[in-house]
């Protein structure tokens, strides 16, 4: 979810990402940030939709030759030509390519499911339709086929104020947005989830099988199983359950991954917007959702169901923050919410199977401040019996990350029992400890990092890449070696390599890939190569992906025309040689989205990207002439093109002519 930036609090495209960690900056002192926002914004009312132009203008003619000399001869991975960077309400992919949507916000999943109407919106019609706010995107293939599988896809979270006609009015020039009904909120819960849907790709383009015998959509309200150590613990026993061990839904499902054995993982993110209320007295659960900022109260589901006011249910945060396990292979199964892997704010959950069999998944906590985990199986995959790897979730251990000055990483075990996790520090069990994987972390001595987020193991090359977004609340004095910008606008990408290449390994080496930003402005510090044009360059790394190639491609959440000139999107970035930290623009997003996704299909023809909240923050942008917000829908979704997606969207991207995307 975007870190930003509108100026309505009321609004939920500002806050859930604000919560701030240990280490947030009292002072009022004026951030990188706020400097860089400046110099764009100058430059945006100026130039309008050519910022781009304006910051090549900022690169001299030479160092432009010497650039594309550079490329040329460099070594780059990469042939395609790039887009180039800016803003507009469109997205925008390399020439020779094609961006189609597949799939927006709303379009039917099932034979029965009525077509999309903003005007007639039910949670009924809802469970039948595409969710809302798409971000992890992941292909499990029927029969083996790149052309013909099963798309999974998260949605994260909703934007109201851009979801339903008529909750924003005017009022004296503010925007002011009326309370959800029941109804409205009912529509929220059901477009929260995830969508599994068939797909095949016919004459070269992607279609959704609306039949799909698999197709399901899982919601807020979808019955799931607490499963592992924590199933069954007093902490996570409600009035609606008593044993502990049924969860009602999921929520915030942001990044995931696809298990080796085929099932679809959902990461619970931003999980202290959905309750509200106050915990009684002397809770025992108080330092636990002070230390993840629950309750934020940014959701206003906890006016029509108690379990979202911990003043009345007070358990239930404790079941949420997981890491979701879905068998696609059966639309009647019940999720499970794997604990062994820990609750924090879930990002995502990449795996990749070790040297000895076992599976090893990386895990980013996203706050500023917050760790970098991995959770390694007890048991082995076995390739030839599906079955036997469904439970292979509920055993193993987590660890988090310790990052040293001298470029060694130590993968701390976060068991009960061992150093300070004990009941000295109020530990009792295993339970507790990963119910309070934070503060298990804390003690560990685990180090504090810039928001990680997608985490991407690199079967080709054994490297495993870390995206730190950002982090403007980093102070001089707390800068180290894996985070080593105070306030850190931008973000930074590190490269890990695990001891003897084995992914299990307890230790390990690291380096800072990429410093983020704009390389021609010296206080930004960043570190692209010299090869990198003014196009090529990107701040806020979030999502990413490894094609079959082994290459490194990365997108981004939170740049915009004040903060980088550009809006988001798809960047391939060299890692190999000497084209390292070169990168490439290849695809771009529409103003206010951020980009998610990124996937390759197993013959990397097609790369699926997921554009979510269009639209949201448009503000910031003066061609629009007034925030996105103010926008009637019932007047706007008429005027729909397939390539302006103001609807959260995935888009498929294909080479014309077909073959690889890049080769
Ligand atoms: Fe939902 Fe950390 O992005
Ligand atoms: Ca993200
Ligand atoms: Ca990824």
């Amino acid at each position: 979810m975007t870190e930003h930036r509108s100026p309505d609090a009321h609004f939920r495209t500002s806050l859930l990402e604000e919560n701030d960690g240990p280490g947030a900056n009292p002072t009022d002192n004026q951030t990188m940030g706020e400097i860089i926002a400046a110099r764009f914004s100058r430059r945006g009312f100026l130039q309008g939709s050519l910022a781009a132009t304006a910051i090549a203008a900022t690169v001299s003619p030479l160092a432009l030759i010497l650039a594309d000399d550079a490329r040329a001869n460099g070594g780059s991975a990469f042939t395609f030509d790039e887009v180039e960077a800016g803003v507009d309400d469109k997205h925008h992919v390399a020439a020779g390519y094609d961006a189609d949507v597949l799939l927006r916000w709303g379009d039917p999943l099932f034979a029965d499911s009525p077509e999309f109407d903003p005007t007639k919106q039910s949670a009924q019609a809802q469970e039948r339709q595409f969710g809302y706010n798409n971000d992890y995107v992941g292909y499990i293939p029927l029969d083996g086929s790149a052309e013909h599988g099963l798309l999974v896809v998260n949605h994260e979270y909703t934007n109201p104020h851009l979801m339903f006609p008529g909750l924003v009015t005017i009022v004296e020039g503010e925007a002011k947005q009326a309370p959800l009904s029941k109804e409205q909120v009912d529509v929220e819960m059901a477009a929260h989830g995830g969508t599994i849907v068939e797909i095949r790709k016919v004459s070269g383009k992607w279609q959704v099988v609306r039949d799909g015998k698999l197709n399901r959509r899982i919601t807020s309200n979808t019955e799931m199983a607490l499963s592992g150590p924590v199933a069954g613990h007093d902490r996570v026993k409600t009035s609606a359950d008593p044993t502990g061990t049924k969860a009602i839904g999921t929520v915030n499902n942001c990044a995931g991954g696809v298990t080796p054995w085929g099932t679809y993982v959902m990461a619970e993110e931003n999980i202290h917007g959905y309750f509200s209320g106050e915990l009684p007295a002397d809770h025992a659960e108080a330092a636990n959702y002070k230390r993840l900022g629950i309750p934020e109260g940014a959701y206003e589901w906890a006016a029509h169901y108690d379990r979202f006011d911990i003043g009345k249910e007070p358990n239930e945060p404790n079941r949420f923050g997981w890491i979701v396990e879905v068998d696609v292979n059966d639309p009647t199964s019940v999720p499970k919410k794997r604990t062994a892997m820990g609750r924090f704010k879930h990002e995502g959950a990449e795996s990749i199977v070790a040297k000895d069999g076992r599976v090893v998944f990386y895990l980013g906590d996203d706050e500023r401040f917050d760790y970098v985990y991995k959770f390694v199986t007890a048991g082995k995959f076995n390739a030839e019996d599906r079955a036997a790897n469904m439970d292979l979730l509920d055993d193993g251990t987590l660890y988090v990350a310790k990052f040293a000055e001298d470029g060694s990483i130590e993968w701390l075990p976060i068991v009960f029992g061992q150093g300070p996790l004990t009941a000295e520090n109020g530990f009792a069990s295993q339970a507790d400890v990963l119910i309070e994987t934070r503060r298990a972390a804390d003690l560990l001595g685990a180090t504090k990092m810039d928001r990680p987020e997608d985490i991407q193991p690199n079967p080709t090359t054994g490297k495993v890449y870390v995206m730190l977004t950002n982090n403007s609340k980093r102070k001089t004095d707390q800068v180290d070696a894996a985070n080593p910008r105070a306030e850190n606008a931008f973000g930074h990408i590190i490269e890990i390599v695990e001891d003897g290449g084995d992914f299990t390994a307890a230790k390990g080496k690291w380096e800072v890939l990429l410093k983020c930003g704009d390389p021609s402005v010296a206080e930004v510090g960043a570190t692209f190569s010299t090869a990198t044009t003014a196009n090529g360059w990107f701040g806020m790394p979030d999502n990413c992906a490894i094609d079959s190639a082994g290459r490194l491609w990365v997108s981004t959440d939170g740049q915009g025309p004040k903060a980088t000139g550009r809006t988001d999107g798809l960047w391939a970035v060299d890692t190999e040689g000497e084209a390292r930290a070169t990168s490439k623009l290849f695809f771009r997003v529409p103003i206010g989205a951020e980009l998610c996704g990124p996937l390759f299909t197993p013959d990397d023809q097609t790369a699926f990207v997921a554009v979510q909240h269009p639209a949201d923050g448009g503000e910031d942008w003066e061609p629009f002439g007034r925030p996105s917000y103010y926008e009637d829908l019932s007047t706007r979704w008429p005027d729909f093109k397939p390539d302006m997606p103001v609807r959260p969207s995935v888009v498929a991207i294909t080479k014309q002519g077909g073959g690889k995307i890049a080769v």
